[in-house]
C-alpha cells in the first residue's frame, strides 16, 4: 500500500513536471560588460533558475531566486567582459528550457573599448506576417556567423495595440522572432501602437490622457521589458524605462520616446526627457552618438512630417532635435512610417519641409558613399554642429503603397507595397557604415560617416651618446586604420623611426589618417652628446664645453674636476667623460707628461691667482717687457695694454669663470701665464 502511495505521488510530480514549460522567451534585457537580465514566462507557476557557464556542455554555475511565477526575470551579475556564456533556464525541478550552442550570450565588452561593432534596426515589425519573418530572415542570413551586439527596437513593435496577447503572438511565437532571442537581447523603443494599450487604461472617451505623468506610463510593453533606469549600462540615470541610455563600446546610445508628447501642450513629459537628455549628453565621451525613438521628425512616407496633426514628429523635431544637434550627434534612426528614408547630413532643419534651406541647412549633400569618395566627415577636434543623418526604418514588417517619399532632406528613399527591410550599422574605430538591408537580401543603399579625431601624443626629446641609436614609436589615439607615417627628415614611413645620432637634430612626426584626411605632426629634437676629445693647451687639458664633466687619472675619477678643463699637476694617463641625462661618453685616454708650474721670470709677480675681481702684475724690469695681453682659452684677446711702470691693475670682474693666460711680450721675448677666474 505505501509503495503504491509512493508510486502515485511521484507519478503524479513527475507528470507535474512534464506540464511545465516556458511559453515566452527565454529572452533577455540590458547586457553590460558583467550583467545581464534573463525573463521566461512559463504556464505554471515555479521558481525561477539560471544555468550557466563559458562552456556549452558544462553550465557549471547557477543563480535562483525561490519563488513561484509565471513571469520570471532574474539578472546575473559578476560576469567576465567580452566572453560568450551559454544557459539554460527552469526552476529547482530542472532546466526547462535552453542547454543548446543557440542559448548564449555575449557579455559586452568594457566601457569605451575601441571595438567593432554591429547593430541591427528594426521598426514597425511586429506584425506577425511574411515581411516580418522575411526581413528577420534576410537579416540573419547577411549577418552569418557575425555576432550581433546591439539589436535596436523602434517602436510599434506590435500591432495593433501593444497588448500582451499580441506580443505573445507576433513577438515571442514561432512566427514572431522565438528563433532570435536565445541569443540576441533587444534594446527597445515604444511606439504609438505599443502606447494604445498603455493609453487604454488611462484615457477617456478613448482619448488618451494628456500630461500623463512619466511614471504611470505603464502596460505590457513595460512589463516586457526591462531597460535601465540607473544607467546601469552606461550613460545618465533617467530613473525610468521610459527613455534611457547606454554605452556600447566606443558609442553612446540614447532610447528616446516620442510618445511623451502631450495633447495639452504643457510639454511637461517632453520637458522632462529634454532635461534629461541634456544631462545625459554632457557627460557622454563617447566617440559616436546614436538616438533612437518611433516618430521620426522628417517623413514623407505613411506618415507627413508636415502634417499638422502629426503632434508627435512635431514635437520631437521642435523641442528635442536642437538639443540632440546641439551635442553633434551622428544619427538618428526612427520608425514610424512604413518605408525606408535617409537623409543627407544636415542640422537646424526645425520647421516644416519647406523650409528646408540647403545653403545653412545641408552640410553635405552628396550620396555620402565612401567606396564614391562621398563619406561624410565630422571633426571632433571642434565644438561645431557638424550635422546629423537622419534614418526612418518603419519597414521591417509594415509596408505601405505609394508614398510620395519626397521629403527634401532625404538622399535615399524605399517604399511601396513589398518595400521591407532593416538598417545595419557597423562601427570600427572612426567609420560608422550604414547599411539599408533589403528584404531580399542586397544592400539598398549605405553610407559611412568619419571622424576626424587622430590626436598624436608628444614625443620627449631625446638625448644621444654618439654612436648610439635609438626607436621612437608613434603613439596616438583615434584615427583610422588607415594611417600614414611619415618621420622627417627621414624615409621612414612606418609606425616607429630608428634613429641614429647624426648631425640631424629636429625630427618631425607627421600622420596622415588616409580615410579623413586629416594630419596631425609633433616636433622632438635628438641632442647628440659627442664623443670627447682632449686637447692640450700649454699646461691645461681641455674638451668639449656644454655638458657635465668628470676627468680621470690613471682610471679614476678626480675629485672635484668637474669642469671643461683641468690643470694637471702630474704625469699621467687623463680621460674625460662627458655626461647628459643618460649619455655618459668616455674620452680616449691622454698620456700626459707635466711640464712643471709655470715659474714667474724673476721681476713678476701677478697676484692673487685665482683670482676673483682684480689682478695686479708687478713689474720690477719695466724697460724690458713692454705690452700685455689678456687671452682666453680659444686665443680671443679680451684685453691689450701696456704695462705700467710698477703695478698693472687688470680688472676681472667681468670675465666669466675659467682659464685665462696673461702674455708679456716685448721686442724679443714673450711669456704666457695661467691664471684662474673663480
Ligand atoms: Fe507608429
Amino acid at each position: 500500500m505505501k509503495t503504491s502511495l509512493i508510486c502515485l505521488f511521484l507519478i503524479i510530480v513527475s507528470a507535474s513536471l512534464k506540464s511545465q514549460g516556458v511559453i515566452r522567451g527565454p529572452y533577455m534585457q540590458t547586457p553590460t560588460h558583467n550583467s545581464i537580465i534573463f525573463k521566461w514566462r512559463t504556464n505554471q507557476n515555479t521558481s525561477t533558475k539560471v544555468w550557466f557557464g563559458t562552456d556549452s556542455t558544462n553550465l557549471n554555475q547557477v543563480s535562483s531566486i525561490n519563488n513561484n511565477v509565471t513571469d520570471h526575470t532574474l539578472t546575473l551579475t559578476g560576469l567576465t567582459p567580452n566572453t560568450t556564456y551559454f544557459y539554460a533556464v527552469g526552476n529547482n525541478s530542472g532546466i526547462l528550457a535552453g542547454q543548446t550552442g543557440n542559448h548564449r550570450f555575449k557579455t559586452n565588452p568594457l566601457p569605451g573599448a575601441e571595438t567593432p561593432v554591429r547593430i541591427w534596426a528594426i521598426g514597425d515589425f511586429g506584425k506577425g506576417n511574411a515581411g516580418q519573418i522575411n526581413v528577420k530572415n534576410s537579416y540573419v542570413n547577411y549577418a552569418g556567423t557575425k555576432h550581433t551586439d546591439v539589436w535596436m527596437w523602434l517602436g510599434d513593435n506590435v500591432y495593433d495595440d501593444g497588448k500582451d496577447t499580441e506580443y505573445q503572438s507576433k513577438v515571442f511565437a514561432y512566427n514572431g522572432f522565438s528563433d532570435i532571442f536565445s541569443w540576441l537581447p533587444f534594446w527597445p523603443t515604444p511606439g504609438n501602437h505599443d502606447y494604445n494599450e498603455i493609453w487604454a487604461q488611462s484615457s477617456f472617451l478613448g482619448i488618451p490622457y494628456s500630461n500623463l505623468p512619466l511614471q504611470n506610463h505603464v502596460g505590457p510593453y513595460y512589463d516586457i521589458v526591462d531597460v535601465p533606469k540607473q544607467a546601469e549600462a552606461g550613460g545618465y540615470p533617467s530613473q525610468l524605462e521610459v527613455f534611457y541610455s547606454f554605452d556600447y563600446g566606443n558609442i553612446h546610445f540614447l532610447s528616446l520616446n516620442s510618445e511623451v508628447y502631450d495633447i495639452a501642450n504643457t510639454n511637461n513629459g517632453i520637458n522632462q526627457m529634454k532635461a534629461w537628455l541634456i544631462q545625459d549628453l554632457q557627460q557622454n565621451d563617447k566617440l559616436f552618438t546614436i538616438a533612437y525613438f518611433h516618430q521620426p521628425p522628417y517623413s514623407k512616407g505613411s506618415h507627413n512630417s508636415d502634417d499638422i496633426y502629426e503632434l508627435a514628429m512635431t514635437k520631437m523635431r521642435e523641442k528635442i532635435i536642437p538639443e540632440l544637434e546641439n551635442f553633434d550627434i551622428d544619427l538618428v534612426v526612427c520608425g514610424h512610417s512604413h518605408v525606408f528614408e535617409r537623409s543627407y547630413l544636415i542640422s537646424g532643419h526645425y520647421g516644416f519641409s519647406p523650409s528646408f534651406d540647403i545653403p545653412t541647412m545641408m552640410k553635405n549633400g552628396t550620396n555620402g558613399n565612401f567606396t564614391q569618395g562621398n563619406a561624410y566627415i565630422k571633426d571632433t577636434l571642434n565644438n561645431n554642429d557638424e550635422g546629423t543623418v537622419y534614418v526612418v526604418c518603419g519597414n521591417s514588417g509594415s509596408s505601405e503603397t505609394a508614398p510620395a517619399l519626397n521629403h527634401p532632406v532625404m538622399a535615399y528613399t524605399d517604399g511601396g507595397s513589398n518595400a521591407y527591410g532593416s538598417f545595419v550599422m557597423d562601427v570600427k574605430k572612426n567609420r560608422l557604415d550604414g547599411k539599408y538591408l533589403k528584404v531580399d537580401g542586397t544592400i539598398g543603399n549605405e553610407f559611412t560617416i568619419l571622424k576626424k579625431n587622430l590626436v598624436l601624443s608628444s614625443i620627449n626629446n631625446q638625448v644621444l651618446c654618439q654612436g648610439d641609436s635609438i626607436n621612437i614609436q608613434a603613439n596616438y589615439k583615434g584615427g583610422s586604420d588607415s594611417l600614414k607615417y611619415e618621420w622627417l627628415p627621414t624615409n621612414y614611413n612606418t609606425n616607429s623611426v630608428y634613429i641614429k645620432s647624426n648631425s640631424i637634430t629636429t625630427y618631425t612626426l607627421k600622420v596622415t589618417d588616409l580615410l579623413t584626411g586629416q594630419i596631425d605632426s609633433k616636433t622632438f629634437n635628438v641632442t647628440i652628446i659627442p664623443s670627447p676629445t682632449i686637447t692640450a693647451v700649454n699646461d691645461t687639458l681641455f674638451t668639449q664645453q656644454g655638458y657635465a664633466y668628470q676627468w680621470y687619472f690613471n682610471g679614476n675619477s678626480i675629485s672635484g674636476a668637474t669642469n671643461y678643463y683641468y690643470a694637471p699637476s702630474q704625469s699621467g694617463n687623463y680621460s674625460v667623460e662627458l655626461i647628459q641625462s643618460s649619455c655618459s661618453n668616455m674620452s680616449p685616454i691622454l698620456p700626459y707628461i707635466s711640464l712643471g708650474i709655470n715659474e714667474f721670470e724673476t721681476g713678476f709677480s701677478i697676484y692673487p691667482n685665482p683670482v676673483k675681481t682684480k689682478l695686479y702684475i708687478k713689474n720690477d724690469l719695466i724697460n724690458n717687457w713692454k705690452t700685455i695681453e689678456v687671452t682666453n682659452v680659444e686665443g680671443k684677446i679680451l684685453l691689450s695694454d701696456k704695462l705700467k711702470p710698477t703695478t698693472t691693475e687688470i680688472n676681472f670682474s667681468n670675465y666669466a669663470a675659467g682659464i685665462y693666460f696673461i702674455n708679456l711680450s716685448n721686442s724679443t721675448k714673450n711669456q704666457q701665464f695661467k691664471v684662474v677666474k673663480e
